[in-house]
């Protein structure tokens, strides 16, 4: 089973990015997280396009774009352009999930779907099959650093179920809260790409943070 691990660009240094998204590239890391907060879907912004793009110019390694934003299919195209290779959407902020699914698809990127914490996925029963990946939310989106919702290691496990169920190659990813503490139990609970961004961007060796969540 794939085992990925993303680290959350929120957490890096930025005034010495470019130095950080280096320490990725060299890394063991899979994928850059990349968080794109509106201000009205989450309490909090991030930053937008200019940066999107510096990033894409440095990484070395596929962008993992999460929109915590209202209305994301006005800007699908756009942040296919700015670099984006995954692009994930929150159910909550998608009135035809399934058009915008398609979308994504149609402009060549990998398609996915995050849940806020009290969303069930028994709702992504119809479109599971269209669908790249998965992302749990195991914290309130918006913020890095926050404790981990323990219910999510229940969501992950029938998720799971669910996709091996239907036989489909569905990735599971996780994010918010996770850290050499409970990723082996993450991984185990049937998850495939873990994020991590204060645990790893905060460690005094990021470079080995990566190697450890990454073998848990
Ligand atoms: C939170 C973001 C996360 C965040 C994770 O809304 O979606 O990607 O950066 O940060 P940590 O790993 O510190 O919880
Ligand atoms: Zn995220």
């Amino acid at each position: 089973m794939i085992r990925y691990i993303a680290p959350s660009l929120l957490s890096a240094d930025f005034n010495n990015l470019g130095r950080d998204i280096e320490m990725v590239n060299q890394s063991e890391a899979d994928w850059f997280h990349l968080d794109i907060m509106d201000g009205v879907f989450v309490p909090n912004m991030s930053y937008g396009f200019p940066v999107v793009e510096h990033i894409a110019k440095l990484a070395k390694k596929p962008l993992d774009v999460h929109l915590m934003i209202v209305d994301p299919d006005r800007y699908l195209e756009r942040f296919k352009d700015a670099g984006a290779n995954i692009l994930t959407v929150h159910w909550e902020a998608c009135t035809h999930l399934h058009r915008t699914i398609a979308e994504i698809k149609r402009l060549g990127m990998q398609a996915g779907v995050s849940l806020n914490p009290h969303t069930p996925v028994e709702l992504l029963n119809e479109i599971l099959p269209d669908l790249d990946m998965v992302l749990i939310m195991s914290v309130n989106p918006g913020f890095g650093g926050q404790s981990f919702i323990e219910n999510s290691i229940s969501k992950i496990e029938r998720l799971r179920k669910m996709i091996d169920d239907k036989g489909c190659n569905t990735l599971i990813e996780v994010d918010g809260g996770v850290g050499p503490h409970n990723a082996g139990k993450l991984y185990q609970a049937g998850a495939n790409v873990l994020v991590a961004g204060n645990a790893v961007f905060k460690a005094d060796n990021p470079n080995e943070a990566i190697k450890i969540i990454k073998s848990s």
